[in-house]
């Protein structure tokens, strides 16, 4: 199976099924003596774990990390970093009725299509389990920018037809959906338990706010700070679309309407006046906070009776038991942040990379520099000294030798 690694010069492979002994992740690509906080990970981890509150799963999981390689004494080795997840609380059981069904919006059919084989014990491999693996990686990610001052702030905008009006980052972990608004958090985790005891769940928004990003991260064309975005957040199960900016509403408005005026920035030098861009133009960042949307949909395993077909193709009637989200968003949030750490690291290598050869560069072009200027005053040399031997030359006492004066 293919596409299980992520990244360029900052990379990450994560391994492991839900139901299997472990999961876990591959970090390469990471620079030796960075301090890692284990603690801070682990704090990381329990913002994703399942089982934190009554609007996620029942599923038990101390997600507690272990880190088998690349660190030592505290410090990243430049190793490749090999982090370790046990799964405790997996009871395969629940899911053997769903061996010979497909579950309706789940995985399961398009795998035994690609691959003849699945493993259907928590959805597998294409279980929302395996973001936790992400989620380690992205902190170690977020360690690596924490110097360049780089924020990723994450949180849930909507859900059913409750709408955060106001953005307060300080509430974000204070409520079990991680909204941003006080006043409208309550009303979301009621319409969640809500659908949950209808037998259902729900969609919503997750939205994410990068600050402290330089401007020039990203690439004009095919690698562009958005596109490299949208990549690694729909690479999230569940995550259905993404906008940045004012996105989707972009299309309705007049260039009037959208464009950010230049003029002098706050901070001194010229830079875009407003932020209908969401922090990205032309692929790459302008300096300002990118802001960007995720559409997450309903989880698909529902109490809720759907009518399906077994593998036969035989019509079944499917009512789903066991431990399931009922709304995926409190957990993408994390999740987000992680895979949004990621992309910039990885970036943020990519562009140091060619500032350093923009460097050596310049380097060799002064060292010509210095070599023409040296050769100029050999040659001016030269020609004084050959003219001074023309005069002996012509009193008949010349000793230079006509063939090496021809050269
Ligand atoms: C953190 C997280 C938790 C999830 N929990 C569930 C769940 O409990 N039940 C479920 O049916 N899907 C859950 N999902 C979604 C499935 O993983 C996803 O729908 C599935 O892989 C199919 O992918 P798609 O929806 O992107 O097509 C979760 C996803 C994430 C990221």
């Amino acid at each position: 199976m293919a596409g299980n690694r992520f990244g360029s010069l900052f990379s990450i492979m994560t391994f492991g099924e839900s139901h299997g002994p472990y999961i876990g992740v591959v970090i390469d690509g990471i620079k030796p003596g960075l301090p890692i906080d284990l603690q801070e990970i682990q704090r990381e981890m329990n913002r994703r774990r399942p089982g934190q509150s009554r609007v996620t799963t029942a599923r038990q999981e101390a997600d507690r990390v272990e880190i088998i390689s690349g660190v030592f004494e505290g410090k990243t080795t430049g190793a490749p970093i090999c982090i370790l997840i046990k799964n405790e609380d997996p009871r395969s059981k629940d899911y053997t009725a769903l061996k010979e069904v497909f579950r309706p919006g789940h995985a399961a059919y398009t795998y035994l299509k690609k691959y003849a084989i699945f493993d259907y014990r928590g959805g597998g491999r294409a279980s929302g389990r395996e973001t936790a693996a992400r989620v380690a990686a992205g902190a170690i990610a977020k360690q690596a920018l924490k110097p360049y001052g780089i924020e990723f702030r994450a949180f849930t905008r909507k859900i059913g037809p409750w709408e955060a009006q106001t953005v307060d980052y300080d509430f974000i972990e204070q409520n079990p959906v991680r909204c941003c608004d006080p006043q409208i958090a309550p009303r979301m985790e009621e319409y969640i338990r809500q659908i949950a005891g209808e037998g259902d769940s729900v969609g919503g928004i997750v939205e994410l706010h990068l600050s402290g990003l330089p401007a020039g991260l990203g690439d004009p064309v095919f690698e562009k700070l958005d596109a490299e975005l949208a990549h690694g957040l729909m690479s999230i199960g569940a995550v259905k679309g993404i906008e940045f900016g004012e996105g989707f509403r972009a299309a309705g408005l007049k260039g009037s309407e959208m464009n950010d005026l230049f003029g002098a920035a706050e901070a001194g030098g010229i830079a875009p006046l407003s932020n209908r861009a969401g922090g990205i133009l032309g692929g790459i960042s302008t300096g300002q906070t990118v802001v960007l949307r995720l559409a997450v949909k309903p989880p698909s395993s529902i109490k809720k009776a759907q009518k399906t077909v077994d593998r036969q193709g035989k019509e079944v009637s499917l009512s789903i038991e066991g431990r399931h989200d009922p709304c995926i968003c409190p957990r993408v949030v994390p999740v987000a942040e992680a895979m949004a750490a990621l992309v910039i690291l990885d970036l943020l290598l990519v562009q140091q990379a060619i500032s350093e050869s923009k460097g050596e560069m310049d380097n060799l072009e002064n060292e010509i520099g210095l070599a023409d200027a040296q050769l100029l005053l050999l040659l001016q040399k030269r020609l004084a000294l050959s003219d001074r031997s023309g005069k002996f030359r012509s009193a008949g006492r010349s000793q230079a030798k006509k063939e090496r004066e021809a050269e």
